[in-house]
């Protein structure tokens, strides 16, 4: 064997679905005590790659060696066997049972024949405390927020003593904060030698956390380079090009005000909220996590409760308060869960992306398929999605493609007023671009785009006002040419709160909407 440190290798690995070939001869190679990047656009094939590993998939061909030796990987207990934990960008936690069950799921410590809870409970608080996150071992994980749902599943890697510890995309939906623990956390496990596969789609984690990176294009892997190369080769290399402007906003004329709200409060949720959005105008809502910011466009759409306040479109109040009306209206809403809130993941792309114009057409009485079937084809070309062809399962889809049909859904349905909340969350760099274009071309025919964002640079790049939200209220508008990173934040941390947020996680947690 070569190399001493060597914990993995792959060659030529290959794979295909039916009419995808979703991974067609990758190398990669994983040593201890280092983080090896996997970067490659939606789709290029990083999350069957990780599967190959963790048992989930088996390849068509190509090797895999653990320690210099070919192993065959066909199943969770072979992986778990040589060592290897995986946290997938899907959790794979039970909702129902406490933390430290799902932490020793199926290896629960045992007493006479019975589960032994206060030695698991007890276990499992010592490993939680490891990775420094305040959550009791009886809690049950349907009451977790997502970040901490992710600590859960590293506690439970690190009870597996995993020599390789695969985490695809945890960053995706953790605050700046708490990204920060994550990453103090891979990097005493790399002390302690244990190799880690680490796949974002935050470009500036790479040189922060990553050594090694191995970019996968369209199923192969087009180089290995160190986590030091700049950002733009980066790029290039992932999307074979490179990008010259990141956020090409170009301002249309505004018209009318297409969205008023006035007023706006749930009580204990968000406090007399009242803004306007005019045709052609984006405006952006920044804030902390918790600021209420998804509460209030849920609100808007009719998808959550408000107990005072007007919601218009055009002029017009909403009839009644729920999303029916608000479709009708002319409200669309891409949510920030799009697993949750937006897919049907077992019907089509083609369906999914006709959920809304099909059902104002059924009830029309007419319903012109080979229209629909057109109509989906073309946009899903625009949006660049990348899959087998439109019957596909949207579960089947990559993470970001998946997002790419849930905005799809909305712009086949002329939607008039767009919220989107976190649009671009586990896009790729290049898809981004796109989508942000799309953008531009809604506002430029007469649509209104609000957009939540926690992705600062996004906010501020993309806007033409920013909203800013504190604890449930508006704390400040911001005009585009004022609107600094600075600015922002000394309106969203606003006025200090008697308790620090940091020292109750629990409450942040339950307020959290997940953003960044
Ligand atoms: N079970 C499956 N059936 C059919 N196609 C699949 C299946 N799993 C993955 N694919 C396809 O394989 C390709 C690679 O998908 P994969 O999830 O590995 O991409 P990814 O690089 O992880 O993308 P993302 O950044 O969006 O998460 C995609 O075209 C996807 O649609
Ligand atoms: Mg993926």
């Amino acid at each position: 064997m070569s190399n001493p440190d060597e914990l993995l290798r792959i060659e030529g690995i290959r794979k295909t679905f039916p009419g995808v070939v979703a991974l067609d001869g990758v190398d990669f190679d994983l040593r201890r005590g280092e983080v090896h990047v996997l970067l490659g656009e939606n789709g290029a094939g990083k999350s069957t790659l990780i599967k190959m590993l963790s048992g989930a998939y088996t390849p068509d061909a190509g090797r895999i060696l653990a320690g210099g030796e070919e192993v065959r990987i066909a199943g969770a207990q072979d992986s778990e066997r040589l060592g290897i934990a995986t946290i997938y960008q899907e959790f794979n936690l039970v909702p129902d049972l406490t933390v430290a069950e799902n932490i020793f799921l199926g290896r629960q410590p045992r007493r006479f024949g019975m589960i032994d809870r206060k030695t698991m409970e007890a276990e499992a608080a010592v490993l939680l405390e490891r990775v420094g996150v305040s959550v009791s071992p009886r809690a049950r994980v349907r009451e977790l927020g997502i970040a901490r749902l992710q600590m859960v599943e590293i506690a439970k890697a690190l009870s597996l003593n995993a020599r390789v510890l695969i985490m695809d995309e945890p960053t995706a939906v953790l605050t700046s904060e708490e990204v920060e623990k994550l990453f103090a956390i891979v990097r005493r496990l790399r002390e302690d030698g244990v190799g880690i596969v680490f796949i974002t789609h935050h470009l500036e984690e790479i040189a922060a956390l990553g050594d090694r990176v191995t970019v996968i294009r369209d199923g192969r892997s087009v180089g290995q380079v160190p986590a030091s190369t700049p950002e733009d080769e980066l790029v290039r290399l992932m999307v074979g090009r490179s990008i010259e402007q990141q956020y090409p906003r170009t301002r249309p004329e505004t018209g009318e005000a297409l969205l008023r709200v006035e007023g706006l409060t749930r009580d204990g949720v968000f406090h007399d909220v009242s803004f306007e959005v005019r045709a052609g105008e984006v405006v952006g809502i920044a804030g902390l996590v918790g600021a209420g910011r998804t509460e209030v466009v849920r609100a808007v759409f009719g998808a959550d409760p408000y107990d005072e306040g007007t919601v218009e479109v055009a002029g017009s109040a909403l009839r009644r308060h729920d999303v029916n009306a608000a479709m009708e209206a002319g409200i669309g809403l891409v949510p920030e869960d799009r697993k949750g809130q937006g897919l049907v993941l077992d019907a089509s792309v083609e369906e999914n992306l006709g959920l809304v114009t099909l059902r104002s057409a059924t009830r029309a009485g007419l319903v012109d398929l080979k229209g629909q079937r057109a109509a989906a084809a073309r946009i899903a070309e625009q949006l660049g999605v990348r899959m087998a062809g439109l019957g596909q399962h949207v579960r089947t889809l990559s993470g970001g493609n998946q997002q790419k049909v849930v905005i799809g859904k909305w712009l086949l349905a002329d939607t008039r007023v767009l919220i989107l909340d976190e649009p671009t969350r586990g896009i790729d760099v290049g898809a981004k671009v796109e989508i942000y274009q799309l953008v531009n071309e809604l506002t430029a025919a007469g649509a209104a785009v609000l957009m939540i964002s926690s992705d600062l640079p996004e906010v501020l790049g993309m806007s033409d006002r920013v909203l800013v939200m504190a604890q449930g209220r508006i704390a400040g508008e911001l005009a585009a040419e004022q609107a600094t990173q600075d600015a922002v934040m000394a309106l969203a941390v606003g006025t200090p709160s008697p308790s620090d947020p940091d020292s109750d996680p629990d409450k942040t947690d339950k307020e959290a909407p997940r953003g960044r």
